[in-house]
């Protein structure tokens, strides 16, 4: 690696190791876990309570993006019902696929000229403002996809550009973003346990590094899923280390970290979604799996378990052998596959997330289902 004309070769070739996936998982606004593209086609798993058995809906439908590339990214706009869908097309790398979750169909946004390079990109998806914030070569864009809603426009939209990190060094970062609270904590940038902060409300760079107590997440790069609340913005998110060491929920609200087990098969090119009761990871070695969640409780026995209803889905395996042995610098990350908190439409009393088909509720009676769930789950496995 002499010559300077190497290194973006060498990066490159490490960047589709790390990467996953041409697919990917996702919820929509009532908690309905979408898988896209799994071997072309894309799904509706129903509520995690339906998981455990079944088949799933097939929802391949016309407009569909190609699902070409290596770095396929997820986000649901829960205000509207819709997954956003980035970087799902080589030869329309900017563009924005939008699926309307209530109508099971697809348009197609057009992106002008000028924005960050969405290959290499890493998103969130702000929950009250329903702007993408997207980091690229240590510059930070934004993309209203508010007025946009379910459905492209017929107009070409515009990135804007926020600018550099003031607050750290992001030469060579590689980005590593938790959205809760409409802020955008990036990890891996001031050691373990610690996270710099973008206060998207106010465009500003928090110049203070937050410190969280509890069990200390690694510095070290991973991907980050957003944790629903029943009613309003996230207060969680859930930092998955390439490394496959463990879990880690990271709460903003109290400033503390809680660890969970890591994935069962340590793939760094693995994908994430989350709802407010379940962390999903999707992953060519080991499927689709996902860690029951409760906000208030303890989660002691909490297990990674396959999605029963999608143990026919794999993703295809990434370019590269993508085995979770990429965690160094030349590592880049598949972005987050944020899910903004849900806006009740329902009732903040009840918990539910409003769904009229057995949506997870984050009270008692969820935590005992949840629990159930897992026993079963866990019986399961102890049959095979
Ligand atoms: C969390 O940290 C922020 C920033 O340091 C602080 O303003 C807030 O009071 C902390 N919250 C708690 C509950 O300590
Ligand atoms: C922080 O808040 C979460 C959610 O309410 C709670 O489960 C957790 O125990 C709290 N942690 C600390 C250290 O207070
Ligand atoms: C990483 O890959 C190397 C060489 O292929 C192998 O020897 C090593 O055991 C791997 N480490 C992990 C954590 O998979
Ligand atoms: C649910 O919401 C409805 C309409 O907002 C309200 O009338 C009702 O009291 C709520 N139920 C509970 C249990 O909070």
């Amino acid at each position: 690696m002499k010559s300077l004309t190497l290194v973006p070769l060498f990066v490159a070739s490490l960047a589709s190791t790390a990467l996953a996936a041409s697919s990917c998982v996702a919820f929509d606004s009532n908690f309905n876990l979408l898988a896209f593209n799994y071997g072309g086609k894309d799904y509706n798993a129903g509520t995690q309570d339906s998981w455990g058995s079944g088949t799933p809906t097939e929802i391949t439908t016309s407009g569909r993006p190609k699902f070409d590339t290596d770095g396929v990214t997820c986000y649901l706009a829960q205000f509207y019902n819709a997954v956003y869908v980035l970087n799902a097309d080589k030869s329309n790398p900017s563009s924005v696929y939008i699926f309307d979750a209530a109508s099971n169909s697809w348009s197609t946004q057009s992106v002008n000229a000028g924005g960050p390079d969405m290959s290499s990109a890493v998103s969130i998806l702000d929950h009250d403002t329903n702007v993408f914030y997207t980091m690229s070569s240590a510059k930070l864009w934004s993309l209203d996809m508010d007025p946009l809603k379910a459905k492209a426009s017929s107009d070409a939209v515009t990135w804007n550009a926020v600018g550099t990190p003031t607050s750290f060094k992001a030469d060579g970062y590689q980005p590593v973003m938790g959205l809760a609270q409409n802020h955008i904590h990036f990890l891996n940038t001031a050691g373990a346990g610690k996270a710099d902060i973008f206060v998207i409300h106010f465009s500003y760079w928090q110049p203070e590094t937050q410190t969280y107590s509890g069990p200390e997440f690694p510095a070290q790069h991973g991907q980050v899923a957003s944790i629903f609340q029943s009613e309003g913005v996230q207060q969680e998110f859930a930092f998955f280390p390439d490394d496959g060491s463990g879990t880690f929920v990271i709460n903003v609200e109290n400033n503390s970290t809680r660890s969970l087990p890591g994935p069962s098969v340590k793939d760094a090119a693995a994908t994430y979604a989350a709802s407010i009761t379940a962390l999903v990871s999707s992953s060519s070695q080991s499927g689709i799996q996902y860690l029951p969640y409760s906000q208030n409780g303890d989660n002691s026995g909490a297990k990674w378990t396959k999605v029963e209803k999608l143990a026919n889905l794999t993703p295809p395996p990434s370019s590269g052998n993508g085995n979770g042995n990429t965690t160094g610098t030349g590592g880049k990350s598949t972005g987050t596959n944020t899910a903004p908190g849900s806006k009740s439409t329902g009732n903040s009393s009840t918990g539910g997330n409003n769904n009229n088909n057995g949506g997870m509720k984050v009270g008692k009676g969820a935590t005992a289902g949840m629990f159930g769930a897992l026993l079963l789950g866990s019986l399961g496995v102890l049959l095979i």
